[in-house]
């Protein structure tokens, strides 16, 4: 038994009122569809000074069904969906090719906040991959340009030696191309809002659509 994790995971709290002043929420005031409460959130969530509030778990499923979670970055959120981009060599984008449903998950202790989103999800149009791509930082696109995601590699030198190389194109030029590199968007049939409370009644809602731009919602015992 490892006491010294014990010890430390035994000493750290959530929802703790003596650290944090969490928001209410009431339900009552949820608009008919997730996205305008999303976008609220989220600025909530920056404005809070929550870091990087625009990180969230994207979980897929491979070829077996088992289940796979990664970090990546929220790119957009809107009628068209959720969109996050990665190479469609890589892991995640073999999953999604065989699999093509995922699930995020967003989680902002500022403010105790969860939000978990589900459906299918499909890939966008080449040209705009190219334009979010290049719309981001230089690093970003070295980041791309260095690809081979998920495969083993030998040795650090050998990142070191293809990561220099793609900065030194990324400066050269910025509107790269980097065929892998693929934004997808997830159209979400479930979205769910979980509001932390220091009592533990945590508020949950969840939207779940019924139809084109049409939702539904309902609370969820926590
Ligand atoms: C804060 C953070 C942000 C990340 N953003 C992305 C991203 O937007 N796209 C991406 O492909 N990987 C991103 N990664 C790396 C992924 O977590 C993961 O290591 C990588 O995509 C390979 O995952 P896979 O082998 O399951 O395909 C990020 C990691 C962290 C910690």
């Amino acid at each position: 038994m490892n006491t010294d994790l014990d010890e430390l995971l035994r000493s750290l709290r959530v929802w703790d009122p003596e650290v944090t002043e969490l928001p209410g929420f009431d339900p009552a005031s949820a608009p008919p569809e997730p996205l305008p409460l999303f976008e609220r959130w989220f600025a909530q969530a920056v404005a809070a000074g929550e870091r990087e509030p625009h990180t969230m778990s994207l979980a897929t499923s491979d070829e077996e069904g088992h289940p796979d979670v990664r970090i990546v970055m929220l790119h957009g959120a809107d009628a068209s969906g959720w969109s996050f981009a990665t190479h469609a060599g890589s892991r995640k984008g073999r999953h999604l090719a065989a699999h093509p449903h995922a699930a995020l998950a967003f989680y902002w202790p500022a403010l105790g906040r969860q939000v978990r989103v589900r459906g299918p999800v499909t890939t966008a149009p080449p040209e705009q991959a190219r334009a979010d791509l290049h719309a981001r930082s230089t690093g970003a696109l070295a980041a791309a340009l260095t690809g081979r995601q998920s495969e083993v590699l030998n040795s650090l030198e050998e990142l070191t030696r293809a990561s220099q190389e793609a900065w030194d194109r990324a400066r050269r030029e910025p509107e790269a191309d980097v065929p892998t590199w693929t934004l997808y968007r997830l159209r979400p049939t479930e979205v769910e809002f979980f509001q932390g409370d220091p009592r533990r009644r945590h508020v949950r809602l969840r939207y779940h659509r019924t139809g084109e731009g049409t939702w539904s919602h309902e609370l969820l015992w926590p």
